[in-house]
């Protein structure tokens, strides 16, 4: 594995892999990996010739008061594990590298981000398709790979690379989990002990919410999820059924959706979803 922190050199290369006609696989990340990201640089490695990951704590999507200083960092660590997976060339630009000026022109999300995570973090997805527009840009990847836990970030880029024709396909994969349910997510570390316990009945509560939506509809199984979350310390900061991947408040013959929630923890805010279809298994 090769690092690689110069956007220039970065575009050098891909240039020269292209005209070998290799192909190329994109996971972008903000480091400190865990499974998910490992699954994501699987089906990159399965999919394409070159898998390039890139490490970037993007300050553009994250708003005041939000854990950009304190987001957990561990270079040695991940580097070891990226090469472990099989990431071929790893991206690990600083901040004056991706952004050497203050940026004279922002990407704007428009569409699908004035619900969940985009009502609670406004400009949390302006910076996410800022910065991975300047990504696709360097690395021109075939294929990008996502984790389906951030499902309308992938709502969001897929809108982003159908507006701006960039010519990558972009990849949702399955979100990974601890033995208990909990979706693996960086921010899992700032949990303490009675909050580890507890933050499995997020994903529980969204599973059940999900069956009693089909046969009780919305209301009963926002409710169930409220309750189901009662005893825990953590607050909940949205708790929605929407139209997957568009976002819009469902009508009767919307057939795929999502349920989504956010919870606030004393030092992690931690999101979790379930895609579900509410057609009847043949
Ligand atoms: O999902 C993330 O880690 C980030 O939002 C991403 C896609 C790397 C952009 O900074």
């Amino acid at each position: 594995m090769i690092t690689v922190s110069s956007a220039k050199e970065m575009k050098n290369i891909i240039q020269d892999l292209k005209k070998q006609d290799k192909t190329i696989g994109f996971v972008p990340t903000m480091g400190y990996l865990h499974e998910g990201h490992l699954s994501l640089v699987d089906q990159s490695v399965r999919q394409c010739d070159i898998t390039v990951m890139s490490i970037f704590v993007n300050p553009l999507q994250f708003g005041p008061g939000e854990d950009f200083e304190r987001y957990p960092r561990d270079p040695k660590r991940d580097t070891l594990l990226a090469e472990k997976a099989g990431v071929d060339m790893l991206f690990y630009p600083d901040v004056k590298e991706l952004y050497p000026t203050e940026p004279s022109v922002k990407v704007k999300a428009v569409d699908r981000t004035e619900v969940l995570c985009g009502a609670s973090r406004p400009g949390h997805f302006d910076g996410v398709v800022t910065v991975l527009s300047i990504l696709f840009n360097i690395v021109d990847p075939d294929k990008s790979f996502f984790g389906q836990k951030d499902a309308q970030q992938v709502a969001v880029v897929e809108g982003l690379t159908k507006s701006l024709h960039f010519p990558t396909e972009i990849i949702p994969v399955e979100t990974v989990r601890e033995e208990d349910g909990l979706a693996k997510s960086s921010r899992n570390v700032y949990l303490n002990e009675v909050e580890r316990k507890e933050a499995p009945a997020i994903y529980q509560a969204l599973n059940a919410s999900s069956d009693i939506y089909k046969r009780n509809g919305r209301n009963a199984a926002i409710e169930h999820f409220r309750q189901a979350l009662i005893t825990v310390s953590g607050e909940i900061d949205y708790i929605e059924i929407l139209t997957y991947p568009e976002l819009k408040v469902p009508s009767e013959s919307d057939t795929r959706l999502i349920i989504a929630a956010a919870v606030k923890f004393e030092r992690a805010r931690l999101i979790d979803n379930i895609i579900f279809t509410t057609e009847e298994e043949s």
